[in-house]
């Protein structure tokens, strides 16, 4: 039977992700625009997305919180081409934006000395396996996949090496252990709800160390300098940014970040998306023709949550059959209005993936289910 009721809020995409429940344009009237980024205002503005941002994850007093250009993935470059090289690394890839940073690490920077723990689709790289006298380079939580590692009793307080993290699906949504970590990086289009083309980056006093003492052989561009002189360039962690932002942007960022303040702050914001995981969960219980793609429940993401499609119908089709029934189904929730951007990443097995960050509501996962169900018998025929 087709369902009758609708989502109140059809976004379930992982990036750029539903706004926060009752976000309309008003919440930008107060933005900044037409001043300089530069002016006291500005720079007041900018302080107060470092200041609320730090409070909320928990930031450590000695380390860094600065707005860079490009997303998550300027942020992270920026780390990667500024502090490796100085000793081996191990990068743990099991998905495509952990395969990503391994790409720019072995095929761009081309280092020496790079060991890659890989696994596939919905496992986790082998954690026992990491040399922690090397730099570490990974994922949080593997948006494509929808696989996490559990926790950060893995990660060694007295490492050689700096552990560099690609948190942007994790931040906000899952306890991680900024302080066990030398970079963090993430974008606001994601938990948050924000926009896009600016990152944060996070940088720990033995991150700063390498940077002071460690000069890549390569030729830095200017959006990925961090030092000047040798010296470490504390001004952009401190709303001197290296190039001008979105002052609208800005203001966005503050509007999620006063919206997750409201909730009790990161453990209100956990607790919503771990409800949309639960309700999820429930939903993969009772109806057989899906099941979680992460093999581990306790790999199983609460933002980006994975799922495949395991009926026999199903599994007897060939790859671009399967592709094309997972993204029938898509479409059809698409061309009723009950639910955006529920396909798969391009390079994932083909399935269901939904956003489950705070900004969505548990009630609106439970409106969609019954969607997902007729879509699949539309496409089961
Ligand atoms: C784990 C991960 N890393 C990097 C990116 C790229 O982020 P951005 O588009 O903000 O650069 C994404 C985007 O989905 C992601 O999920």
């Amino acid at each position: 039977m087709k369902p009758t009721q609708r989502p109140q809020n059809p976004c379930f995409s992982s990036g750029p992700t539903a706004k926060r429940p009752g976000w309309t344009p008003a919440a930008l009237e107060t933005a900044l625009v037409g001043r300089s980024h530069r002016s006291k205002t500005g720079k007041a503005r900018i302080q107060d997305v470092i200041d609320r941002s730090r409070a909320l994850l928990g930031v450590p007093d000695d380390y860094h919180l600065g707005i860079v250009p490009a997303s998550d993935t300027g942020a992270m470059e920026m780390a990667l081409w500024s502090l490796l090289g100085a000793r081996g690394v191990d990068m743990l890839s099991w998905e495509s934006f952990g395969q990503g940073w391994v790409t720019d690490v072995t095929k761009q920077l081309k280092l020496a000395d790079v060991r890659v723990l890989e696994a596939g689709y919905g496992q986790l790289s082998d954690l026992n396996a990491v040399d922690w006298q090397r730099d570490v380079v990974f994922t949080w939580n593997g948006t494509t996949s929808g696989v996490r590692v559990p926790n950060g009793d893995w990660i060694p307080d007295d490492r050689g090496g700096l552990a560099i993290c690609d948190a942007t699906s994790a931040v906000f949504a899952m306890d991680v252990p900024i302080a066990k970590l030398d970079v963090v990086t993430y974008s606001w289009q994601k938990v948050l709800g924000g926009e896009a083309q600016h990152g944060v980056l996070i940088l720990s006093p033995r991150a700063v160390e390498r940077l002071e003492s460690y000069k890549p052989a390569w030729p830095l561009p200017k959006i990925f300098r961090m030092t000047k002189g040798g010296k470490f360039s504390a001004a952009i962690f401190q709303a001197d940014t290296i190039n001008t932002p979105s002052m609208l942007v800005v203001e966005d960022a503050v509007d999620g970040l006063r919206w997750a303040e409201s909730l009790g702050g990161l453990p209100g914001l956990i607790k919503r998306s771990e409800a949309n995981l639960a309700a999820v969960a429930a939903w993969v219980q009772r109806t057989p023709w899906v099941e979680f793609l992460p093999e581990d429940p306790a790999t199983r993401s609460c933002t980006s949550i994975c799922i495949k499609i395991v009926d026999p119908w199903f599994l007897a089709l060939g790859p671009d059959e399967r592709t094309a029934a997972a993204k029938k189904i898509a479409s059809l929730l698409e061309a009723e209005g009950a639910g955006y951007d529920i396909g798969m990443y391009r390079e994932a097995p083909p399935g269901i993936r939904l956003w489950g960050g705070a900004t969505v509501e548990t009630s609106d996962l439970e409106l969609l289910f019954p969607w997902l169900d007729w879509a699949w018998a539309q496409v089961r025929g």
